[in-house]
């Protein structure tokens, strides 16, 4: 399988008064095409500055990140821009819609930065849409929609320029049992059709869904495992 991800050494220190703060404390990390990964460890270990510094908003104190062949650790921050809205679709737990905005505009947004008509805009966020089950929501603004809804907005939004990786950060921490479900399935599918994705959990049933899991403690990986099922087939 093709490596995507390679994160060798990386530290990242935060200055806290007189104290340093070290959130991720030499990660050494490679991720396959189409892997499936769940980063767990308990709150303050590191999980979402580590998935920050992944998907490109925020870089390391120390260390390499490569990214598909692109050294990204030592880019500037446009560069970096350019390779987040190239590669890089990220899902939160909030959402993080833009409100007052349908949910055409909010899927089309992402491809304003890149040579696109508008027209094509709109047709291709129609079509992620349509993907993830909401062609009968496109006018709804995130207010005039559930929870669930919402996070599959997102999704569309995160896949509509076709990224590298789709890295989710506790996706379904607001969403009750049953649209988790949901969620989770659309998430499996998405693997199914080659999506690589990374996703930060506090569920085991959800990390044990996933591929592989990445654990990480006091900003260090203490355990990479990956599900019965799948090993042999995914060992390289
Ligand atoms: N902007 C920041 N400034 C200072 N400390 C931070 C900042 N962001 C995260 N931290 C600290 O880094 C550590 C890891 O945080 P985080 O990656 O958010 O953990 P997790 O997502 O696993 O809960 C925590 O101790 C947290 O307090
Ligand atoms: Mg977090």
């Amino acid at each position: 399988m093709n490596q995507l991800i390679s994160l060798s050494g990386i530290r990242r220190t935060y200055q806290m008064g007189g104290e340093t703060l070290h959130a991720l404390d030499g990660i050494d990390l490679s991720i396959q095409q189409n892997d499936y990964v769940a980063v767990i460890g308990s709150s303050g270990s590191g999980k979402s500055t580590l998935m920050n510094i992944i998907g490109c908003l925020d870089t390391p104190s120390e260390g390499h990140y490569r990214l598909a062949d692109e050294d990204v650790s030592e880019m500037t921050g446009q560069q970096l821009a350019a390779v987040r809205n190239r590669r890089i679709g990220f899902i939160f737990q909030s959402f993080n819609l833009l409100p007052r905005v349908d949910a055409l505009h909010n899927v089309m947004q992402p491809l304003v930065y890149q040579r696109v008509s508008y027209r094509q805009r709109k047709a291709r966020a129609q079509e992620l849409l349509e993907r993830v089950g909401l062609s009968g929501r496109m006018g709804h603004q995130p207010n005039e929609l559930s929870g669930g809804q919402r996070q599959r907005v997102a999704i569309a939004r995160a896949l509509v320029t076709a990224p590298s990786i789709l890295l989710a950060d506790e996706p379904t921490g607001n969403l009750d049992s049953s649209t988790t479900a949901d969620i989770l399935n659309l998430f499996d599918e998405l693997h199914r059709e080659g999506q690589t994705i990374i996703m930060v959990t506090h569920e085991p049933d959800i990390a044990r869904r996933c591929h592989r899991q990445v654990r990480l403690k006091d900003g260090q990986i203490i355990e990479d495992s990956r599900s019965a099922m799948t090993t042999g087939k995914e060992e390289h």
